[in-house]
This record gives structure tokens, C-alpha cells and sequence, in this order.
């Protein structure tokens, strides 16, 4: 069995387990904080962030982790568990069944394996660098659309929307008018892997965090799509500026970011 191979087994079965205790938890009794005034994080998220970290643990010891509701010290080595636990948290105390697990593998710097786990729809995308994009072991593909025109897309808003400059509401604004629809489903990581999978055909959003798009991120480039900042330079995971689209309709989605930012930035 390859280093690769384990990897993919022990954060599959997180991935399922920790979708499992969401499913039997969802829509039953949560105790709810707030991390902001829009930003909350439930007990079932914390649940399944340590169900998943000590699996990878368990098995990894000497992987640094990088998971969203809990800080754990930098351990020096070359490999990093980033991990979202429960994406579409709101979603999921609403009682919405769009969420999803998100764990990806980044070492030196790249990201070699990905996984994201719908639990609702029993859906594992898993990605391997260089080694094509899966859905439940079938393999996936972006969409081979090409007018903007005929486009879905999908994007999000952060949570400082009430306080911070940049709202993603004027880049709303343009693409509203442009493609033929846009859903603003709740779960980043599933907006990615619906789009790698041909359902989106383009994405983007501001302020991502890197467990929202780490998995993601590698599931659209094996899918055949691109994925950038806004100016179409290569994106880091770290970065504020998330572009995804099938390729085609990369160039017509630049255009119109690069023209509302210059707006923005003359304002
Ligand atoms: C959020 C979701 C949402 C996106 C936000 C994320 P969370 O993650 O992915 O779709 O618009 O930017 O923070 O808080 O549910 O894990
Ligand atoms: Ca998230
Ligand atoms: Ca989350």
C-alpha cells in the first residue's frame, strides 16, 4: 500500500464518520455559540473536528493539523491535515441538509489529496494529485459549457458582511446579470465539489478560509477545471481571492472581476 493509498483510507472513513454523527445529530437538539454575529459553530461541529482529528492522529502522529475550531501547535513536519469539519454550519442548525466534511492533505507546500463528503446525498469525492477526481468511485469531470450565458454559478458571502469593505455584493451585482443563474448554496466545499463533478461552472468567492477550498481546490484541478485569484495568477489556498470554473468561462468571469474590482478600487 502506498503513503497515499493510507491516506486515502484513514481520511475516507473519517470523512464518512464524521458525516455520520452529523446525520444522526442533524435536525436534533444543538447547543449553538457564536464566534461573530452571523459566524456560529454548533457542538457538532466540535464533535465531528475530533472525531476526525484523532483518527488522523491515530494513525499520523507526526502530521501538523489544520482544522477550523480548534488551534493545534505547528509540529514542524511537511505534511498538513487541513480540515473542515462541518461546512454549511448554518445550513446544518437550520436544519438545511446542505453540508458537508472537508479534509484535504497538503505536503511541501501542494495539495496531494482531497476529500469531501456530502453526507446527505452519500456523496465522497475524493481526488488524488495527478490522479483524477472520484465520486464514489466514479470518476468526474467539469462541464464542458462555454457561454457564461448558459451558466450556473455558485458563490458565497463572508461573514464580516456587516462590518467589512469588500461584501462580494457588487461582483453579485454583475454576474446576476450575466449567467443564467447563481445559488448561494451554504457549503463552499460542496459548491466545489459540484462544480468538479459538471452541476456548477464556475465559482468564486472572498475570504474563503483554507478548509473551506484546500479539498476542493485539488478535486477541480483533477476534474479538468482552473482555479485562481481574481488577476488569474495560480491561487494559494492562503489567499483572500477565490476563482473555479470549468476553464471555459474562466476568461469571461476575469473580465468581469477584474472590471468590478477597478470600480471598487476607484470608489
Ligand atoms: C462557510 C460556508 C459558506 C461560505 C463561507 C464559509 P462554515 O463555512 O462554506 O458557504 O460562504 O465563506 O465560511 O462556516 O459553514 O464552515
Ligand atoms: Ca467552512
Ligand atoms: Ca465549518
Amino acid at each position: 500500500m502506498s503513503d497515499l493509498d493510507r491516506y486515502e483510507t484513514v481520511a475516507s472513513a473519517a470523512a464518512r464518520d464524521a458525516g455520520k454523527l452529523l446525520m444522526d445529530r442533524f435536525r436534533g437538539r444543538l447547543n449553538v455559540s457564536h464566534k461573530g454575529i452571523t459566524n456560529i459553530v454548533t457542538d457538532a461541529d466540535l464533535e465531528a473536528e475530533k472525531l476526525i482529528v484523532s483518527r488522523l492522529l491515530e494513525d499520523f502522529p507526526t502530521h501538523h493539523i489544520l482544522a477550523e475550531e480548534n488551534h493545534f501547535e505547528k509540529k514542524g513536519g511537511s505534511h498538513i491535515w487541513i480540515i473542515d469539519p462541518l461546512d454549511g454550519t448554518t445550513n446544518y442548525a437550520h436544519g438545511l441538509p446542505f453540508f458537508s466534511v472537508s479534509i484535504g492533505l497538503e505536503i511541501e507546500g501542494e495539495i496531494v489529496f482531497g476529500a469531501i463528503y456530502g453526507p446527505v446525498m452519500d456523496e465522497l469525492f475524493i481526488a488524488r494529485r495527478g490522479q483524477g477526481a472520484y465520486c464514489n468511485g466514479s470518476p468526474i469531470h467539469v462541464s464542458e459549457n462555454a457561454s457564461l450565458n448558459d451558466s450556473l454559478l455558485a458563490t458565497g458571502f463572508p461573514y464580516d458582511i456587516r462590518s467589512g469593505r469588500n461584501t462580494n455584493l457588487e461582483y453579485f451585482g454583475e454576474f446576476v446579470m450575466r449567467a443564467q443563474a447563481i445559488r448561494r448554496v451554504g457549503s463552499a466545499a460542496l459548491d466545489l465539489a459540484y462544480l468538479a463533478s459538471g452541476h456548477f461552472d464556475g465559482f468564486w468567492e472572498l475570504m474563503l478560509q483554507p478548509w473551506d477550498c484546500a479539498a476542493g481546490t485539488l478535486l477541480i484541478r483533477e476534474a479538468g477545471g482552473l482555479v485562481t485569484n481574481f488577476r488569474g495568477e495560480p491561487v494559494s489556498i492562503y489567499e483572500r481571492e477565490f476563482l473555479a470554473s470549468n476553464g471555459l468561462i474562466h476568461n469571461d468571469m476575469l473580465m468581469i472581476l477584474r472590471k468590478i474590482s477597478a470600480l471598487k478600487n476607484r470608489a
